[in-house]
Formats: C-alpha cells, sequence, structure tokens
C-alpha cells in the first residue's frame, strides 16, 4: 500500500470535512461544524508548529485519505503524542497502521523522542487494534483522559518506547 505523510495545506479543507462530516464517521470527538471552520483550523497549523504540533495529511496515490499529527511535549522534550484518521471509504486497509509507523519513525528518528504516546477511547476498538499492531502497549486507563467537544472522555494509555 502507497501511502504518504506530508505538512496539511489549507487546501485540504474541502477534502478533510467530507472524512470528519460523514455520517458513518465516529470516535474522532471533533466534527468540524462546516468547510469554513475547517479552513480556519487549517489556517492555524503555522501557530500549531511552534508550539510542536505537526500535523500531517494521509495520501494514498495522491488522494487524500485521512489526517494524523505528532503533538511534541513542551515540558517533557523526550515525549510525543499522536493520533490519526481514515475515511470510513478506506478503513480497515492497513492505512492507519502504516500512518502510524511513518509518524514512528519521523518522531523517533527526526525528532529525537523517546516515549511515543497515544490515547484511545475505551469503546474506540479499532484504533486499539491499530496500537496492538505497532506494538504500542497499554500502560494504563486514564479517567477524562481526553477533550471532546462535547466534554471528556475516559481513555487508555498507551505507549511505545524507542529501541
Ligand atoms: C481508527 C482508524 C484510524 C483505523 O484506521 P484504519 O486505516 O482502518 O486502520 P487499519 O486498517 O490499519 O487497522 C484497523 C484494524 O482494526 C480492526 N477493526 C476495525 N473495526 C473493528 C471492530 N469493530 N472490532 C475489531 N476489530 C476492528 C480491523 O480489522 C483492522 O485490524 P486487522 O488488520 O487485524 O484486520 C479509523 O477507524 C478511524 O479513522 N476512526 C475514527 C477516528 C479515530 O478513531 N481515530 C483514532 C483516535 S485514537
Amino acid at each position: 500500500m502507497n501511502i504518504e505523510l506530508r505538512y496539511q495545506q489549507v487546501s485540504d479543507a474541502e477534502r478533510f470535512y467530507e472524512i470528519l462530516s460523514n455520517s458513518t464517521f465516529k470516535n474522532f470527538g471533533v466534527q468540524p461544524e462546516n468547510i469554513e471552520a475547517e479552513i480556519e483550523y487549517l489556517k492555524t497549523n503555522d501557530e500549531r508548529l511552534k508550539r510542536g504540533e505537526h500535523n500531517y495529511t494521509i495520501c494514498h496515490n495522491n488522494i487524500i485519505v485521512g489526517g494524523c499529527g505528532i503533538k511534541l511535549n513542551q515540558h517533557y522534550k523526550h515525549i510525543a503524542a499522536l493520533g490519526y484518521f481514515v475515511d470510513t471509504n478506506y478503513q480497515g486497509k492497513g492505512i492507519a497502521t502504516k500512518a502510524v509507523e511513518l509518524m514512528e519513525n519521523i518522531a523517533f528518528n527526526e525528532f529525537g523522542v523517546i516515549r511515543f504516546e497515544l490515547r484511545i477511547s475505551e469503546f474506540n476498538i479499532a484504533s486499539q487494534r491499530v496500537a496492538d499492531k505497532c506494538g504500542f502497549v497499554r500502560e494504563g486507563f486514564l479517567k477524562k483522559g481526553i477533550k471532546v467537544t462535547d466534554g471528556f472522555r475516559d481513555v487508555y494509555l498507551y505507549a511505545k518506547i524507542k529501541k
């Protein structure tokens, strides 16, 4: 499977909105209200990058099939967190697994990360499977461990340590 990551562009907004607003897309917790909101979000990526947030577009044969990101912990410099989503029409083909492998390579080998963390809702079985396949270890359960649009969500904490 030919999967590439590149930095997100404002022109990705239409395709991201299409993916994120699909009624069968679930578990992400954050949904843009309209394309304009997605454009505004993507415009903030330059500022986010200055705070150590590297957001990528996942491409398959030059088609945008998802998004992902690495957030460098600004206090504990050896730690980073990751996140990802894949278009419902492209799920189950190993795309998230490949994107995580690519992010791991960037985080460990370019950003000097030693500990790579992933927070996954207790109900998100697909993402837990991705974490397992990529060799992340479930370390604990965090009550209200992530903030989503309508409040907070309990999550499992996964981590992978650089060898
Ligand atoms: C989680 C997500 C990114 C996975 O993307 P993907 O490209 O389909 O992932 P992969 O194909 O690499 O792997 C998915 C695995 O989960 C499995 N899976 C999916 N749904 C499942 C379910 N309900 N029960 C058990 N396994 C399930 C698939 O079979 C596959 O495992 P396999 O390779 O052993 O067959 C995608 O479902 C998504 O975008 N979800 C919404 C956003 C999200 O949850 N992001 C993660 C936040 S932590």
